[in-house]
Protein backbone atom coordinates (compact mmCIF):
# COMPACT_ATOMS: atom_id res chain seq x y z
CA UNK A 1 0.00 0.00 0.00
CA UNK A 2 1.41 3.23 -1.13
CA UNK A 3 1.60 6.50 1.59
CA UNK A 4 -2.08 7.68 0.73
CA UNK A 5 -4.35 5.89 -1.07
CA UNK A 6 -6.56 8.70 -1.99
CA UNK A 7 -6.20 12.51 -1.68
CA UNK A 8 -8.96 15.01 -1.29
CA UNK A 9 -8.69 18.12 -1.97
CA UNK A 10 -10.43 21.12 -0.68
CA UNK A 11 -10.04 24.57 -2.24
CA UNK A 12 -9.77 27.26 0.41
CA UNK A 13 -8.60 30.10 -1.90
CA UNK A 14 -9.96 33.40 -0.79
CA UNK A 15 -10.90 36.60 -3.06
CA UNK A 16 -11.27 40.09 -2.32
CA UNK A 17 -15.27 40.63 -1.09
CA UNK A 18 -17.65 41.33 -4.36
CA UNK A 19 -14.90 39.67 -6.56
CA UNK A 20 -16.80 38.61 -9.26
CA UNK A 21 -15.62 34.88 -8.71
CA UNK A 22 -16.72 34.36 -5.32
CA UNK A 23 -14.83 32.21 -3.59
CA UNK A 24 -14.56 28.80 -1.91
CA UNK A 25 -13.72 30.37 1.27
CA UNK A 26 -16.30 32.70 1.71
CA UNK A 27 -18.34 29.34 1.37
CA UNK A 28 -17.30 27.85 4.40
CA UNK A 29 -14.34 25.65 2.92
CA UNK A 30 -12.09 25.96 5.56
CA UNK A 31 -14.64 24.37 7.90
CA UNK A 32 -15.33 21.33 5.60
CA UNK A 33 -11.95 20.64 5.35
CA UNK A 34 -11.22 20.84 8.93
CA UNK A 35 -14.28 18.28 9.32
CA UNK A 36 -13.10 16.27 6.47
CA UNK A 37 -9.70 15.82 8.25
CA UNK A 38 -11.86 15.15 11.35
CA UNK A 39 -13.83 12.34 10.26
CA UNK A 40 -11.14 10.82 8.36
CA UNK A 41 -9.41 10.59 11.82
CA UNK A 42 -12.05 9.14 13.63
CA UNK A 43 -12.34 6.75 10.72
CA UNK A 44 -8.81 5.58 11.39
CA UNK A 45 -8.27 6.99 7.83
CA UNK A 46 -5.81 9.44 8.48
CA UNK A 47 -2.84 7.58 7.37
CA UNK A 48 -4.52 6.15 3.69
CA UNK A 49 -5.99 9.25 3.47
CA UNK A 50 -5.36 13.35 3.06
CA UNK A 51 -7.41 16.14 3.10
CA UNK A 52 -5.57 18.62 1.64
CA UNK A 53 -6.10 22.62 0.98
CA UNK A 54 -5.56 23.63 -2.38
CA UNK A 55 -5.72 26.75 -3.98
CA UNK A 56 -8.43 27.55 -6.36
CA UNK A 57 -9.75 24.92 -8.52
CA UNK A 58 -10.96 26.86 -11.54
CA UNK A 59 -14.86 25.75 -10.41
CA UNK A 60 -15.60 28.62 -8.11
CA UNK A 61 -18.96 28.87 -9.76
CA UNK A 62 -19.91 25.70 -8.27
CA UNK A 63 -17.74 25.58 -4.58
CA UNK A 64 -17.23 24.84 -2.55
CA UNK A 65 -15.41 22.42 -4.86
CA UNK A 66 -13.90 19.45 -3.69
CA UNK A 67 -11.81 16.93 -5.94
CA UNK A 68 -10.86 13.52 -5.02
CA UNK A 69 -7.61 11.64 -6.82
CA UNK A 70 -6.78 9.17 -8.20
CA UNK A 71 -10.50 9.08 -9.27
CA UNK A 72 -10.90 12.72 -10.28
CA UNK A 73 -14.31 12.83 -8.56
CA UNK A 74 -15.39 16.82 -8.66
CA UNK A 75 -17.64 17.57 -6.03
CA UNK A 76 -19.68 20.99 -6.07
CA UNK A 77 -21.74 23.32 -3.50
CA UNK A 78 -20.28 21.12 -1.03
CA UNK A 79 -21.04 21.86 2.79
CA UNK A 80 -20.62 20.26 6.09
CA UNK A 81 -23.72 17.65 5.89
CA UNK A 82 -22.13 15.64 3.09
CA UNK A 83 -18.53 15.37 4.47
CA UNK A 84 -19.90 12.31 6.30
CA UNK A 85 -21.45 10.60 3.24
CA UNK A 86 -18.00 11.56 1.15
CA UNK A 87 -16.17 10.06 3.29
CA UNK A 88 -18.23 6.60 3.52
CA UNK A 89 -19.57 6.52 0.08
CA UNK A 90 -16.55 7.79 -1.87
CA UNK A 91 -13.47 7.43 0.00
CA UNK A 92 -14.48 4.25 1.46
CA UNK A 93 -16.98 2.46 -0.89
CA UNK A 94 -15.78 3.99 -4.34
CA UNK A 95 -19.48 5.76 -5.12
CA UNK A 96 -20.19 8.59 -6.94
CA UNK A 97 -22.75 10.83 -5.03
CA UNK A 98 -24.73 11.99 -8.66
CA UNK A 99 -26.15 14.89 -6.60
CA UNK A 100 -22.96 16.18 -5.31
CA UNK A 101 -21.03 16.23 -8.75
CA UNK A 102 -20.32 19.19 -10.63
CA UNK A 103 -23.00 19.96 -13.26
CA UNK A 104 -20.38 20.33 -16.14
CA UNK A 105 -19.17 18.03 -18.40
CA UNK A 106 -15.74 19.26 -18.25
CA UNK A 107 -15.57 17.45 -14.06
CA UNK A 108 -17.60 14.41 -15.02
CA UNK A 109 -15.97 11.42 -13.79
CA UNK A 110 -14.71 8.48 -16.03
CA UNK A 111 -17.32 5.79 -14.21
CA UNK A 112 -19.28 6.03 -11.53
CA UNK A 113 -18.13 3.32 -9.44
CA UNK A 114 -14.16 2.73 -8.24
CA UNK A 115 -12.09 0.14 -6.13
CA UNK A 116 -13.33 0.09 -2.38
CA UNK A 117 -10.18 1.42 -0.44
CA UNK A 118 -8.43 -1.52 1.11
CA UNK A 119 -8.91 -0.35 5.01
CA UNK A 120 -5.67 -0.24 7.30
CA UNK A 121 -5.55 -2.82 9.52
CA UNK A 122 -5.97 -0.70 13.10
CA UNK A 123 -9.12 0.74 11.84
CA UNK A 124 -11.27 2.00 14.74
S1 LIG B 1 -12.23 29.65 -5.58
FE1 LIG B 1 -12.68 27.54 -5.23
S2 LIG B 1 -12.57 26.67 -7.17
FE2 LIG B 1 -11.97 28.72 -7.50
Amino acid sequence: MGRFERHVFICTNERPAGHPRGCCREKGSEAIRSALKSELKRCGLADVVRANASGCLDACEFGVSVVIYPEGIWYGGVTLEDVPKIIERTVLNGEVIERLLIRDPRYAPAQRQYPILPLPPKRV
